[in-house]
């Protein structure tokens, strides 16, 4: 029963029955209003664990099902041409997760890079990854430095993977290197504006967000991108992330073209 467990979800890692990059034509982008896609959309993928029991499976199928839906969404938006997808695999606090899931996530990163760095590189995605990476495995930070530099001349979406990444801890390290600066004398502190502070942090060279999708029922924000979601449109939904279809993703761009993006000021009505 186990082996029939965990068989499905690898076969679901496997592929098989692949989805290709959406064409401007396809159905499942009919009725998009193209000009008012969000550029940069950030996602927590929450929900793999409840979705795999639902199934009656292991917490860890639920991540296996997971990577498949990724693969997925990153088609979708190399579709849609986003200027960058940001996606929130690990947390600084996952790591009070038990130690057999912990390790299982590591593997999964580690074979999903294995299996889709070259196919990332030929659809012209430039991967990065943000977070604290020194904490994680030698061999998968090796891992996601080569895929950095393989794909660092590409021109497609930016496709930010967060790994043992914190918003707070990401701003603390922001914080630290410019007074390092400051203390060195290479920076005056009262130089320090928000373009410099943006290009202190692991997103450095990203446009802000405009829309974070959160997918499973919660609204929280838990500690993702506090900084570069200051003016983010939030989008929330039951769907579990393993059940999280292109459609979905699609449904998520239509409800962002219908809102009123004030960023403070008024909209033209009001003028
Ligand atoms: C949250 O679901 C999900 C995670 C902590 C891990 C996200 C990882 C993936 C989607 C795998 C693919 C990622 C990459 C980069 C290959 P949860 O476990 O908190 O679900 P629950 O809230 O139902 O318990």
């Amino acid at each position: 029963m186990l082996k029939k467990i965990l068989g499905k979800a690898v076969s679901t890692l496997a592929g098989g029955d692949d989805f290709a990059i959406p064409q401007h034509d396809s159905p499942l982008f009919a009725g998009l209003d193209w000009d008012k896609l969000p550029r940069h959309v950030a996602v927590i993928m929450d929900g793999n664990g409840r979705w795999a029991k639902g199934q009656g499976m292991l917490r860890t199928a639920g991540h296996t099902a997971g990577v498949k839906t990724l693969k997925n969404i990153l088609k979708t938006a190399i579709g849609l041409k986003l200027d960058a997808l940001t996606v929130y695999a690990f947390s600084t606090e996952n790591w009070k997760r038990p130690e057999t899931e912990v390790s299982f996530l590591m593997n999964l990163f580690s074979e999903y890079l294995h299996k889709e760095v070259q196919e990332m590189h030929e659809d012209n995605v430039q991967i990065h990854f943000l977070g604290r990476l020194e904490g994680l495995p030698k061999s998968l930070q090796q891992q996601m430095h080569d895929a950095e530099e393989l794909m660092k001349d590409n021109t497609g979406v930016k496709f930010n993977v967060a790994a043992n990444y914190g918003g707070q801890d990401e701003i603390i390290r922001a914080v630290q290197s410019l007074a390092g600066k400051a203390a060195n004398g290479e920076l005056n502190p009262a130089d320090i504006d928000e373009a410099m502070f943006d290009n202190s942090l692991d997103t450095a060279g990203n446009l802000p967000v405009d829309l974070v999708i959160r997918t499973s029922g919660d609204m929280r924000l838990s500690n993702f991108l506090l900084w570069q979601a200051a003016y983010a449109e939030f989008y929330f939904t039951d769907v579990n992330w393993p059940e999280f279809s292109p459609e979905c993703f699609v449904a998520a761009m239509k409800d962002f073209a219908s809102r009123d993006r004030r960023f403070g000021g008024l909209n033209d009505n009001k003028k």
